[in-house]
């Protein structure tokens, strides 16, 4: 089987689920990894039996055919343009960029290499989100009318070993966050054409008490607190919050209503159940099997679909196009709230062709 050659950048926190991930699927075999910090970079070679290049040696490597980015927000169009620039694929991390601006600047330079741009977040591939909109698609719930999707948390200051990223521009709640809600809407519910927007800063300082930074102060320079209100193209209405500022919240993840019952769609971070779905007459939600596999950490699987269509020419699903369209929707949700005003989507995209059911997608 054609294998397309990976090279990984950025061998932080989230690298390691990637590195393993990739090794069992049959199309893609990663075959060097490199980091700014050249040790990070050499302890992961290490580990996962793969060459460590430095960051120019792995761009102008002959051995390599698509990058995947897995480098902070504010390293991500860098990385991507200089990819790109020297003719390889790119998948990366979310969100797409920062700006627009640069994201559609990795749009165009792929469009005029003819390359491909794929992005995380990739949960919505797995069996819990295929699920859903299986049920969907089948009429289950009638026509979708409303959704509203919470992301709350007391931000990840408490775990992650380098949490300064998450209070800078192109992090927060709305933009670490908000692309596994976002990407989840627009899977089952179709592309957005308006937003409203309220967002804010509750606290100007947070204190680290993970481990390695234990008691490091943090200057927030991002909301942590934003609500959005979204009009979909087909005439629905979503409502979002993000939030690292609350201690505790029992609403949904995310919920579908439609014309003629209710969905209960499980934690877009994550690839498994459960559904459940309530319709007129109910007394009690209905727990629902899932139609499709790869429920467990599958993070990896957009770029394995990405890879089949390096090879086959086929559209992928994870694809840059729906990446700018959930990055525009964000911008329109802050724009929104500075402005006073509705925002207006410029951007649309293709709703992802749902997974063929299997258990196991492309794994060795
Ligand atoms: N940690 C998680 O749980 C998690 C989950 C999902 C997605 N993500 C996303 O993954 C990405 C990385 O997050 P992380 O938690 O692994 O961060 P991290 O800080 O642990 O790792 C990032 C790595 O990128 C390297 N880097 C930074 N700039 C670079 C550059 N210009 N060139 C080469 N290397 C560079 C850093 O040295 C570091 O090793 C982010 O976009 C984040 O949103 C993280």
């Amino acid at each position: 089987m054609e294998k397309i050659r990976v090279g990984i950048i950025g061998c932080g926190n989230i690298s390691d689920i990637y590195f393993e991930n990739c090794r069992s699927y049959e199309n893609i075999e990663v075959v060097a990894c490199s980091d700014l910090d050249i040790g990070k970079a050499q302890e992961k070679a290490n580990t996962y039996n793969t060459m460590v290049l430095t960051l120019e040696e792995l761009y102008e490597s002959n051995e390599v055919d698509l990058v995947l980015n897995l480098t902070i927000p504010s390293a991500h169009t860098e990385v991507s343009l200089k990819a790109l620039q020297a003719g390889k694929h790119v998948y990366l991390e979310k969100p797409l960029s920062i700006s627009l601006k640069d994201g559609q600047k990795i749009l165009d330079l792929a469009n005029e290499k003819g390359l491909l741009v794929g992005t995380a977040p990739d949960t919505f591939l797995g069996g819990g989100i295929q699920t859903c909109k299986t049920l969907i698609d089948s009429g289950e719930i009638g026509k979708p009318i409303a959704a509203t999707a919470f992301m709350m948390s007391h931000g990840p200051e408490s775990w992650h070993p380098n949490p300064g990223f998450f209070y800078q521009e192109g992090a927060g709640p709305l933009f670490d966050m908000g692309p596994y809600y976002l990407t989840v809407l627009i899977n089952l519910i179709g592309p957005v054409r308006r937003v409203t927007g309220s967002a804010q800063v509750t606290f100007p300082e947070r204190t680290a008490t993970s481990e390695a930074r234990n008691g490091e102060t943090i200057k927030v320079n991002t909301p942590t607190h934003v609500t959005g209100i979204f009009d979909f193209v087909n005439g629905a209405v979503g409502t979002l919050i993000t939030s690292f500022d609350v201690w505790g919240s029992s609403l949904s993840w995310i919920e579908i209503y439609g014309t003629e019952g209710s969905l209960r769609v499980p934690d877009p971070n994550t690839f498994g159940g459960p559904v459940f779905v309530k319709k007129q007459g109910d007394q009690v939600w209905r727990e629902v099997s899932l139609t499709h596999g790869n429920t467990e950490n599958s993070r990896g699987i957009g770029l394995h679909d990405m890879a089949a269509a390096i090879i086959t020419g086929e559209a992928h699903r994870a694809s840059g196009e729906m990446a700018y369209h959930v990055l525009e929707i964000m911008h329109g949700i802050l724009t929104s709230s500075k402005t006073d005003q509705h925002y207006h989507l410029t951007s649309t995209c293709h709703v992802p062709k749902i997974m063929p059911v299997t258990n196991e997608i492309g794994r060795l």
